[in-house]
């Protein structure tokens, strides 16, 4: 059984980096160290909350029971086809060097995704995506320990019910699965998807003239650099909110005050709109209050730039949504955990 440390710190496990304790905490290793923790926690009535890197969660008061850090590792190719690596990944491995080991590898299909903070366990669970890509695109099966009965579940593409920032892990089944490992369908002859937002222009300035995984790669990690704060600098968990899916009608009674309003098409004749511009307009870009504040080149991300509480940052998120559907009629969603 992994070492259970009881009153335990949580600051150096999140990226917000604010404070917070858990009541308990342990590593788990293995599957079979998440099934005794899980045992114990069921035994032991103590509510389980299950950590990757801490990049997509907000402490907003102290843990009660077992906190659970999965650092499951491993990167195997398992398999191959005519046109794809099947490529299996430990929970507890980081993104990001996973997609450096794909690259380095020539797997291709998450080059889009480089230097998204976290680790692999949490990909699926909220369909990670930037720059035109989703991790549904590559997603082949996971294995997940079901808390309520010990047993371990795959899940295949169909079964995760994917959307933008979506699961069945954060609706019908929140709470009830430790995700363990995750197959990935990645492609032998890459598929270069640089038609978004300034991948393009990146490439040009970095003169690229010959495609690769890592040029696409770098190009993306340069344009994240300039926009996003990085965790290790100043504490946030990236977009704090997600881009709201409005009908037309909405869309163009927007539109027609501001013309130049960001949309996206979205399924079903909806239009996606940009929270970050919602909220700039709304004026609290570059905003601060004590420690706590929206970031000044990106207005969908909150700060903690030292000392800010949780519940401070929480309450700010109250604020920004209560401005900008008095302003635009749009009510924005949490994308980040509120815990
Ligand atoms: P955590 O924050 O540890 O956990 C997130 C949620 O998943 C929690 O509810 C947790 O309980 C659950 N969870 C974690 N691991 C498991 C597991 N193994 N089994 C079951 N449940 C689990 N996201 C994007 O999609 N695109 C971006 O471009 C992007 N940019 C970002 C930029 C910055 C600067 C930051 C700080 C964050 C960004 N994010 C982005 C958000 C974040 O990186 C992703 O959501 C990431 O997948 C979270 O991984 P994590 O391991 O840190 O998860
Ligand atoms: N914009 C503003 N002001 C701002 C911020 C943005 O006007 O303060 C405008 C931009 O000019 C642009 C539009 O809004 O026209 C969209 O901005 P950006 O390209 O920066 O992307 P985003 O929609 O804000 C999304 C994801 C990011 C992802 C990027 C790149 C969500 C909630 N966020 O951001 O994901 O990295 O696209 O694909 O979908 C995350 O999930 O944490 C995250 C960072």
């Amino acid at each position: 059984m992994p070492k259970i440390k009881p009153s335990h710190d949580l600051q150096p496990f999140h990226t917000f980096g604010t404070s917070a304790t858990a009541e308990f905490l342990a590593e788990a290793g293995t599957i079979e160290d998440v099934i005794e923790l899980s045992e114990h926690a069921t035994a032991e009535q103590l509510k389980l909350t299950i950590l990757g890197g801490g990049s997509n969660v907000l402490f907003t008061k102290d843990v009660r029971g077992l906190v659970l850090l999965n650092r499951i590792t491993g990167i195997d190719l398992v398999g191959e086809d005519d046109h794809h690596f099947y490529v299996r990944a430990g929970a507890g491995e980081v993104w990001h060097d996973f997609v450096e080991k794909c690259i380095s590898e020539g797997w291709a299909g998450v080059e889009n995704l480089a230097l998204i903070p976290g680790m692999v366990g949490a990909s699926p669970m909220q369909n990670i995506g930037a720059y035109g890509i989703e991790i549904e695109s590559v997603f082949d099966h996971l294995i997940a320990v079901h808390l309520p009965t010990g047993e371990l579940h795959q899940f295949d593409k169909r079964d995760c019910q994917f959307g933008y920032r979506e699961s069945v892990f954060k609706r019908k089944f929140k709470g009830q699965y430790v995700i363990c490992y995750v197959q990935y369908k990645l492609r032998k002859k890459p598929d270069f998807n640089t038609s978004y937002g300034a991948i393009q222009q990146e490439l040009e300035k970095q003169g690229v003239s010959d495609l690769s995984l890592r040029a696409v790669a770098d190009a993306v990690i340069a344009i994240r650099q300039s926009k996003l704060p990085d965790p290790k600098e100043i504490g946030n968990a990236g977009s704090f909110f997600k881009n709201p899916v409005v009908d037309q009608d909405t869309f163009n009674a927007i539109a027609e005050e501001h013309p130049e309003l960001p949309n996206y098409p979205a399924p079903k004749g909806k239009v996606k709109l940009a929270a970050g511009w919602l909220i700039d307009q709304s004026g609290w870009k570059g905003f601060r209050e004590g420690d706590f504040g929206v970031h000044d080149r990106q207005a969908l991300v909150l700060v903690n730039h030292g000392n800010a509480h949780g519940r401070e940052i929480f309450d700010l998120s109250k604020r920004i949504l209560k401005d900008v559907e008095e302003k635009f009629g749009v009510k924005l969603e949490r994308e980040v955990n509120i815990l």
